[in-house]
């Protein structure tokens, strides 16, 4: 949301505030943090590796790592799996491991291999089977996407922009905040290429509404005869399959006036801003009406709101496009811990949002969460693994174990459930949520262990990835994400 007028940041600032209050009122109190439950089965001696060596270990020393750097022992434990390709059509929500989770080893962390003091942890090898992979991206020549940002924020999200749409024939316009640094537009463009972003960019002194609004014409002049859909987005959404995109919007005809998006997860939101599509998801405007919308433009103009808002208005009062909300696309309105969210049993989403939020505890590295698609394709992006020991992994994501009270480990595999992790209002708070990730649970405050992947490593032209899940203590006020680490947990994607 970007707010207009004072008037518009006063209104609002005041009902963050209410609701603050109310979150913190009624906040529900967490137990103190169970002891770590990392499985203790013997390591694997026929694991032949001679020496260890974790990829990228310095971010776990030093700050928010490991406290005794004279002495960077840590609990871990490894697991190899080899990806093997098959006809089967696509995953299953969650698809069986024939291995436990070994057990943790205590190692030594170290960058040098020639170190003598290396150390290697407990390894497990398995094989799955994944789908077939796709040879190339998809044609996405009938969509134009546009977003207003200013160079800076462009140029830290090129790295994810490129995950979906490089190689598509698709296109991208920014529309660009002018900058003080001159060599700006030049370096971002020169990087949008190194990494085969289709980006074009206009700039223009607007304030940041009407250059989001103005998209709407930018985008139709920068229209090719293929394009088809008219898309806005935020610098911080982020497709994860632009096949499984392309393929949804087979069902629509361009040439009727759709207007398809992502509803705000929290009713609360909706309550403030009407029923809408909720930018961060990504607004699609056929041809159809956006050639009826056009004639009405100016007028739509002078009508201030948030971008998305004055896109919604301007729909319902000249045409009768309704929303249809395509329900894998995520504004993720949600305060807080989002890791139910990515853990729940659904299918993968389409598109996910406020990622990279201030909101400390809701960040998530898409762009190291994607880079095991090299080795399993995008479908393997936050597919679920679950280990013979009732550990799951949400791939490039997080390993955990539920506690024993709770619904989802009694039926892991089953449950479709959404755990509440996020903050909500108290009492019926959870009906704010239910219209958009229901079913929903109640937070598992029995003993969950959780590691979050912080680290994801390349190698071998990506035939080769190596992810690390860490775990770390429990800081009061929020999740885990900048406690001290307790145990690593390596797990290594390859091609069999
Ligand atoms: C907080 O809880 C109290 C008592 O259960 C309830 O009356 C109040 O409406 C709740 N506040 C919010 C913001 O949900
Ligand atoms: C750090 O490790 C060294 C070497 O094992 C040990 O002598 C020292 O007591 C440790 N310091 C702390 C604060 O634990
Ligand atoms: C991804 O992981 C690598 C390897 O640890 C790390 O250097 C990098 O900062 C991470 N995040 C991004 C966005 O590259």
């Amino acid at each position: 949301m970007h707010l207009r007028s004072t008037q518009l940041i006063a209104a609002a600032f005041f009902s963050c505030l209410l609701l603050w209050f109310g979150i913190s009122l009624n906040r529900t109190t967490s137990p103190p943090p169970a002891p770590v439950q990392i499985p203790t089965e013997p390591p694997n001696p026929n694991d032949e590796q001679p020496f260890y060596n974790i990829p990228a270990a310095s971010h776990l020393m030093g700050h928010n790592g490991i406290k005794n750097l004279s002495n960077p022992r840590i609990q871990m434990a490894k697991v190899h799996i080899a990806v093997s390709q098959s006809d089967m059509p696509t995953f299953p929500l969650m698809q069986p491991l024939d291995v436990k989770l070994p057990a943790s080893t205590e190692i030594t962390i170290t960058d040098d291999l020639n170190d003598p003091a290396v150390s290697r942890p407990a390894t497990t090898r398995t094989t799955v089977k994944i789908p077939r992979l796709p040879h190339t991206q998809p044609d996405a020549s009938a969509f134009i996407f546009g977003l207003a940002t200013t160079y800076e924020r462009l140029e830290e999200s090129l790295d994810t922009i490129s995950h979906w749409s490089s190689n598509s024939n698709t296109k991208i316009i920014g529309h660009m905040q002018p900058s003080l640094d001159p060599d700006a537009p030049d370096r971002v463009l020169k990087k949008a290429q190194s990494l085969s972003v289709p980006l074009g960019t206009i700039e223009s002194g607007l304030e940041f509404l009407d250059r989001y609004f103005t998209l709407l014409k930018v985008l139709y002049e920068n229209r090719t005869p293929t394009t088809k859909w008219y898309v806005f987005i935020d610098d911080d959404t982020f497709f994860l399959s632009l096949s499984n995109l392309v393929q949804t919007f087979r069902k629509y005809d361009p040439e009727l006036p759709w207007y398809i998006g992502a509803l705000s997860e929290d009713f609360n939101q909706m309550a403030t801003w009407g029923y809408m599509a909720y930018g961060g998801g990504g607004i699609f405007l056929s041809h159809g009406l956006v050639e009826t919308l056009l004639p009405y433009y100016d007028g739509c103009f002078k009508r201030r709101n948030t971008g998305d808002k004055m896109l919604a208005q301007c729909i319902y009062k000249h045409t009768n496009a309704k929303l249809t909300w395509e329900h894998n696309l995520h504004q993720l309105d949600l305060h807080g811990d989002h890791s139910g969210f990515y853990e729940a049993l659904r299918p993968q989403p389409l598109s996910i949002h406020h990622w990279k939020s201030e909101d400390f505890q809701s960040i998530v590295d898409v762009y190291n969460m994607s880079r095991v698609a090299s080795v399993c394709g995008n479908s393997c992006i936050l597919q679920k693994f679950r280990f013979a020991n009732d550990w799951v992994l949400t791939n490039g994501y997080s390993i955990v174990k539920y506690s024993h009270q709770d619904a989802g480990y009694r039926d892991l595999g089953k449950d479709i459930s959404m755990e509440r992790t996020w903050e909500f209002y108290g009492g019926t708070g959870m009906q704010h949520f239910e219209h958009s990730l229901g079913p929903l649970r109640k937070m598992d405050e029995g003993g969950k262990v959780s590691f979050r992947m912080e680290s994801a490593v390349v190698e071998e032209d990506g035939r080769r990835i190596r992810q690390l899940y860490v775990k770390r203590t429990h800081l009061e006020g929020e999740y885990s994400g900048r406690g001290e680490v307790e145990g690593v947990i390596e797990v290594e994607w390859s091609q069999a």
